[in-house]
């Protein structure tokens, strides 16, 4: 075996003594809140699909009229010749409705990870300075360092520690990039705090929204995001939200200054060198996007099923993290531990993935319990009742190799 192949197999192993290997299900049926996987029916507490929309029969329908008119390829990317009217009917409905500032547009990016390299490296160079809160989306991170800017990372939602590190930098642009729901812990950024700063220092703020939009927000704003919660509106905002969660389909999109929009178009690499996504894609988009602002009682089922599950939460082993949005963190601490739960829960037929370093920070590996507007008060309390017995019985752990 040559020396590479056996450096890698080292490398694996070590993850292995570690509880760190990844694993992945293999699912064969639609999303939702039951799915077959590996084989099996199983109660499923894992996915971004916040509103059920990935299956709904209308936004369904929608991708297969999509499919039948415009095929299943956009055949180039946006700037050569895969630029399609749904693209172009999307892009303008989403700038109008999220409208970060005035007169917004927005532009279409494949996926989140990509739309947050684009924007980062189009704002930024090696004579700026990126400013991140430590819990950030690593597509965050990576497109700091891609950039080339300085990168600064805060403690975790502490505005003091920015507000010191904006005021002694020597930076000619300024980038503040933050997750507004904080991926693995649910909780809410201080986007208020964070645009007086950014006021202050002349610096953008970019907010990756992936988590809030289609869920957030109330009354006529139902849905459009954190941005609508705060009531926040800015030319320096930079608003990412994703179309592969809560709308339940796939793709992102920026909406900012049409001066930004321009400048991602003509330099963001990630949206110039790459296949635009199916058309077919933006028609379903088009009706899940309907959905999300007409059909309000969704948005009330996943609420009420929040409700339910942190008035029933605090009686379990594991402390849950203070946070008002479907993702609701068990912290359990110990990779191994965090693995035995999740076994434990699967073999009575709940499906909920252990969170493990590097994503979140060591010693707080985590169930990642998310909840849908597709479940029910029964499979809530279902997952409170196996998760009490479990957490009974002596910790569970699943053996490291
Ligand atoms: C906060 C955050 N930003 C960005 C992304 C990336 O989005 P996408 O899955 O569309 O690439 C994710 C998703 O995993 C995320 O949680």
């Amino acid at each position: 075996m040559s020396r590479l192949i056996a450096e890698l197999d080292a490398a694996l192993e070590a993850r292995a003594g570690k509880g760190l290997v990844r694993h992945r299900r293999v699912v064969d049926s639609p999303q939702g809140a039951r799915l077959c996987a590996d084989g099996r029916e199983i109660l499923h507490f894992g996915s971004n699909d916040y509103l059920g929309l990935a299956s709904d029969s209308r936004v369904v329908a929608a991708a297969q009229q999509g499919a039948a008119r415009y095929g299943v390829g956009a055949g180039a990317s946006h700037l050569v010749s895969g630029h399609f009217q749904p693209h172009e009917l999307l892009e303008r409905e989403l700038a109008a409705w999220v409208a970060p500032c005035t007169n917004a547009c927005a532009l279409l990016f494949s996926t989140g990870y990509m739309a947050n390299l684009g924007v980062v490296t189009a704002l930024v160079g090696r004579e700026d300075a990126v400013f991140g809160d430590r819990l950030n989306h690593a597509c965050l991170n990576d497109a700091a360092l891609l950039s080339r800017a300085e990168f600064i990372r805060y403690a975790h939602a502490n505005v003091g520690e920015l507000a010191a590190r904006l005021a002694t930098s020597r930076a000619r642009v300024k980038l503040i990039c933050t997750d507004a729901v904080f991926s693995m812990d649910g909780d809410l950024a201080p986007l208020p705090r964070l645009l007086e700063l950014a006021d202050a220092h002349d610096a953008w703020l970019v907010v990756d929204d992936a988590h809030g939009f289609g869920v957030l927000g109330d009354g006529p704003d139902a849905g459009r995001g954190t941005l609508a919660h705060f009531g926040l509106a800015s030319e320096r905002i930079v608003y990412m939200g994703t179309l592969g969660k809560a709308a339940g389909v796939a793709g992102a999109f920026v909406a900012a200054h049409p001066s930004v929009i321009e400048t991602l178009l003509q330099t963001a690499r990630s949206y110039i060198y790459t296949t635009a996504s199916p058309p077919l894609l933006a028609g379903a988009l088009a009706t899940s996007l309907d959905l999300v602002r007409s059909d309000i009682a969704r948005r009330e089922r996943l609420f009420a099923r929040i409700s339910r599950w942190r008035d029933s939460a605090p009686v379990l082993r594991w402390p849950l993290l203070p946070s008002t949005t479907p993702i609701q963190p068990l912290i359990i601490g110990d990779a191994a531990e965090a693995l035995g739960v999740s076994d434990a829960l699967w073999e009575r037929g709940i499906w909920v993935p252990a969170i493990r370093p590097p994503t979140v920070p060591a010693g707080s590996a985590r169930l990642r319990i998310t909840l849908s507007a597709a479940h029910s008060d029964a499979d809530v309390d279902r997952l409170v009742a196996a998760l009490t017995v479990i957490g009974a019985g002596p910790p569970p752990r699943r053996a490291a190799r």
